[in-house]
């Protein structure tokens, strides 16, 4: 059987939203295929080539962004602040690690969740539950839990909007890394206690320094000013994703893309090989990130790469592990085996948020930074038992100054959850959480690299 953008349609799906009325969401599926890509293939291979050198260990991945973004918070601050930190991150792990960063938002898409239940009971009233901005709102009553299909134009309508800007940041300044420094020496100057890290950023101001003393400034040259910023979200909502594949007839490499982002994940909860959700990935040629939690079946990953990727093509499949900080000693190393003994090309990218939500003695569902941290450690330790290599880091952060996780220099405690918990899912890091882990994650790579372990 060939392969068609709604092939998954012949196939069982699970976490996908029940409408009320079938008639209005063909509406809206036909009016979506006709709206122009957001993304073009040429840029979905170039990202591609960019993993394919991540997969070698000449490349790092750095994903981040809202676990959900949201319609109400959607603005133009929001946008720049996040993308700011993400670069900021991204020159902190490009300096430890001497190789390029990828850059990868979870951005411009990113409005769909898979809950664990179906409904949300409170003081005995159920409704449905809340699964992100593209489906239904998140307040508690009966109008705002039912599903909407207009959610899914509104969704493609701030994705166009939220692509634009970020495409003018990326080429347009606010990528220039003297700036994108500057705003990291802010911050250390805001933050008690970060002697270790200043010692790393002087020497990002003197190597930066050495440069401009020889002629190489951001206006002179300009891979200084200019960077590629990639965008990726999870690929839940399958008639959404159907309406924005495309058949590419520019570049040399034809076949159906995915336009609605450069890279599409798959979540622990939908990544059956025999459902639809696999079935709709392994006919686009964009990379596909693959989410692996402890309950996957190291002979369930080899079946679901051999449907994903049975070419075993370079840089088209991300293994972003999200185990939780002590279970990934234990996870890990049989998922390692097995891809080497099965000879599959990877790149593996640790999301060490997903394993690590506890709930706080006050009821906020939140994470430690100290606990994430110690995911990527552990993760960066069992590559190097295996002689493998971490491909990249995956976080939910945030440029705003929020208070959803625990820890960090500008200690958050308990007590201070409640003061800016604005998560439309789960707790993200906040913009000096996210900072700090960049300047530890670099050092990792950094002693990795330099054979040293971690
Ligand atoms: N163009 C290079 C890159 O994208 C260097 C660079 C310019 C950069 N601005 C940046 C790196 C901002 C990180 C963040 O890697
Ligand atoms: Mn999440």
């Amino acid at each position: 059987m060939t392969w068609k953008p709604n092939s998954w349609r012949n196939y069982p799906v699970v976490q996908m939203p029940t409408y009320p009325d079938e008639s209005k969401v063909n509406s809206v599926e036909a009016k979506l295929s006709f709206k122009p890509p957001l993304v073009f293939a040429g840029e979905v291979q170039a990202l591609k080539k960019s993993l394919a050198l991540a997969e070698k260990g000449n490349a790092f991945i750095l994903q981040g962004g809202d676990c959900a973004e949201s319609f109400s918070q959607f603005s133009a601050n929001g946008i720049r602040d996040t993308f700011k930190v993400l670069l900021q991150m991204a020159v902190i792990l490009t300096y430890g690690s001497s190789i390029p960063i990828i850059k990868i938002g979870r951005i411009a898409g990113q409005f769909a969740k898979p809950r664990s239940s179906d409904v949300e009971i409170i003081d005995g009233i159920e409704l449905p539950s809340y699964r992100g901005d593209m489906i239904n709102d998140m307040e508690f009553n009966k109008t705002a839990r039912q599903p909407d299909p207009q959610r899914l134009i509104d969704g493609y309508e701030q994705s166009a909007a939220t692509l634009n800007l970020i495409r003018a940041f990326a080429q347009g300044g606010m990528a220039n890394l003297e700036k994108v420094h500057e705003w990291t020496l802010g911050f250390l100057n805001d933050t008690p206690e970060t002697d270790k890290y200043r010692e790393i950023a002087n020497r990002i101001s003197e190597s930066l320094n050495f440069m401009k003393a020889c002629g190489l400034t951001s206006s002179s040259v300009p891979q200084l000013r200019e960077t590629d910023f990639f965008t990726s979200h999870e690929a839940l909502l399958l008639n959404y994703e159907e309406a924005l594949t495309r058949e590419d007839t520019i570049t040399a490499e034809k076949g159906w893309y995915a336009t609605s982002a450069h890279l599409l994940w798959v979540g622990d909860r939908t990544r059956q090989f025999d459902h639809g959700h696999i079935e709709y990935l392994s006919g686009i040629q964009n990379p596909v990130g693959i989410k692996c939690g402890p309950s996957l079946e190291k002979d369930d990953l080899i079946r679901l790469l051999d449907k994903v990727n049975p070419n075993n093509e370079s840089g088209k499949v991300v293994l972003i592990c999200r185990m939780g900080s002590e279970k990934v000693n234990e996870h890990l190393p049989k998922l390692i085996k097995n891809i080497k003994v099965n000879g599959k090309n990877v790149t593996w990218c640790c999301d060490p948020m997903h394993g690590n939500t506890i709930k706080a003695s006050n009821g906020y569902k939140t994470r430690r930074v100290a606990e994430i941290l110690n995911e990527v450690n552990n993760f960066f330790l069992v590559h190097k038992s295996e002689g493998t290599l971490p491909g990249g880091v995956h976080f939910e952060m945030t440029g705003s100054n929020v208070t959803e996780c625990l820890g960090g220099a500008n200690e958050v405690k308990e007590s201070d959850l409640g003061s800016r918990y604005h998560t439309h899912c789960d707790p993200r890091l906040n913009g000096s959480q996210s900072l700090e882990l960049a300047f530890l994650v670099s050092d990792l790579i950094k002693s990795f690299r330099n054979g040293k372990g971690s």
